[in-house]
């Protein structure tokens, strides 16, 4: 069934070299050019993608431009059953799907099944969410000076043309996320999947394309950010850029896009704030999980854990203890390896190889781990580090988890304010007064209280300030963000 329904998509070579998706259908790119998808298992190549010419990219776009307002025009309720198609198509496939991400990306089995449920169940969840987003009309009786009688009338309506830029650590949740409330709102989406998770993008857009989305109206380019990508994010038919990616893209995002809307996840260095009386065995729990989830590769990571001397004294143990039970590196495909697998690419994990020996030049200590393998690097807990270097400043997407010991809970506030990120940070005490309270100082997206940062549940906002991110995503919030106010006001003939 998967070969019956995936099949025309690549030419079936060994490695396979795959199709874009332009529109109405898959063809390859005139470039001639591909780029290697490598696996970070073993670097043997899963497969090969296209690298779109901007030309190709043009006629992409102008169709969308066209198409959209015949699909804005289509009543909710047949976007709302195609969507609930998607998620449907999504479960079907889910073991299919989850084998192309371990080999992708690495996730471990149970990481990359999880993503493709929660994905399933997130598009459905969109889809139902959108029967509930209403207008509203305003009428000009109190406001001074104006008589009465003007009614305004405010409709959601879409943008246009969405440009939607997935990244690799969630190349499946994160690309439903971006385009199943885009199309739901009346746009058209272009999408560009990241190069690894690549695949499982492209196997995503055919199961949009054959879910009903009409010609035209959704599309997915493939390709390098660097020329492909910079071509999109700048291209004047596109009215609005969502994109999740690292805070250096993001910036650089911003700084070519014209002047349209942009909703942007990107970096974070998530903080752990452990008060006097925390529950240390939890937080230790929350910290393992929330550190070394997908070997650190997720925004929403903790990186670094704040705490007096007396508090890291007695949490060093215990987070050892629990490290030991909660995670187990090795290849993702094997059911032993729990948590850790490897790192998106070798050169990725010597990077971060090299910013664990700067760090310990500096002054840090290994607590355990630093060992690499490959891309696999030995899930790695260092102390005695200082909020100036590099391990803590940068965000680090790999199992490295540092504690910075502080005199004073002032100072754990002066930290994080600091940082240039701002996405979540996560307060462990027993007196949920007092984490609320401390909570309320901090310049990040969310705060946690006894739980490590994470972006579900789905339908929560999830945002965020400084480096980290611009809008609001989450079900509602992510609908409304791929639409925009259209008041028409009625005015009382004099
Ligand atoms: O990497 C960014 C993701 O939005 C994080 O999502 O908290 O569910 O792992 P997550």
């Amino acid at each position: 069934m998967p070969a019956e329904f995936f099949g025309s998509l690549s030419n079936h070579k060994t490695p396979p070299t795959y199709k874009f998706f332009n529109g109405n259908e898959w063809v390859e790119s005139k470039s001639k050019k591909t780029t290697d998808v490598i696996s970070p298992i073993d670097n043997h190549v899963v497969g090969k993608l296209q690298v779109v010419t901007t030309k190709e990219i043009d006629e992409v776009i102008e169709k969308a431009k066209r198409a959209q307002r015949q699909w804005e025009a289509t009543p909710l309720n047949q976007r709302i059953k195609i969507m609930h198609l998607v998620a449907d198509w999504i479960r079907h496939f889910e073991q299919y799907l989850t084998s192309l991400l371990t080999a992708e990306i690495g996730k471990t089995h149970d990481e990359a099944k999880g993503e493709i449920v929660r994905t399933a169940d997130l598009i459905d969840y969109f889809a139902d969410e959108a029967q509930s987003l209403k207008g509203e009309t305003l009428d000009s009786d109190n406001f001074p000076g104006f008589e009465k009688g003007r009614i305004a009338m405010i409709e959601r309506v879409a943008y246009g043309v969405v440009l939607a830029i997935a990244p690799f650590n969630y190349p499946v949740n994160l690309s439903a996320s971006k385009i199943a409330p885009a199309l739901l709102m009346g746009n058209s989406v272009v999408f560009k999947p990241p190069t690894q998770g690549g695949i499982a993008g492209i196997h995503l857009a055919r199961i949009f394309e054959k879910s009903g989305i009409p010609d035209g109206i959704f599309s997915c380019v493939t390709g390098g950010g660097s020329d492909v990508g910079n071509y999109l994010v700048s291209h004047d038919d596109i009215d609005l850029v969502t994109f999740t990616g690292s805070s250096d893209t993001g910036v650089a995002i911003a700084a070519k896009a014209k002047m349209v809307p942009l909703v942007f996840e990107c970096g974070g260095n998530n903080p752990a704030v452990i008060l006097p009386d925390a529950d240390l065995h939890l937080a230790a729990r929350e910290i393992v999980k929330g550190g070394f989830s997908y070997a650190g590769q997720r925004c929403t990571a903790i990186k670094y854990v704040l705490g007096t001397k007396k508090i890291l004294d007695q949490l060093r143990p215990i987070i050892l203890e629990t490290l030991k039970d909660m995670v187990k590196p090795g290849d993702p495909r094997s059911p032993e390896t729990k948590l850790v697998g490897p790192v998106i690419s070798e050169s990725a994990a010597i990077h971060i190889e090299e910013v664990i020996q700067e760090a310990v030049k500096d002054g840090a200590k290994i607590l355990t781990g630093r060992k690499r393998k490959g891309s696999l690097i030995e899930p790695t807990i260092l102390t005695s580090v200082k909020p100036e270097m590099a391990v803590v400043k940068k965000e680090l997407f790999g199992p490295i988890v540092s504690l910075i010991e502080i005199k004073s809970m002032d100072e754990a506030i002066t930290i994080i304010n600091n940082s240039s990120y701002g996405l979540q940070a996560s307060v462990f005490s027993r007196d949920e007064g007092s984490a609320l309270n401390f909570a309320k100082y901090l310049k990040v997206g969310t705060v946690q209280i006894n739980g490590s940062p994470q972006r579900g549940p789905d339908h929560f906002p999830f945002l965020g300030v400084k480096k980290s991110g611009v809008g609001v995503q989450g079900v509602r919030y992510s609908l409304e963000s791929m639409s925009r106010l259209r008041p028409i006001v009625l005015n009382k003939p004099q």
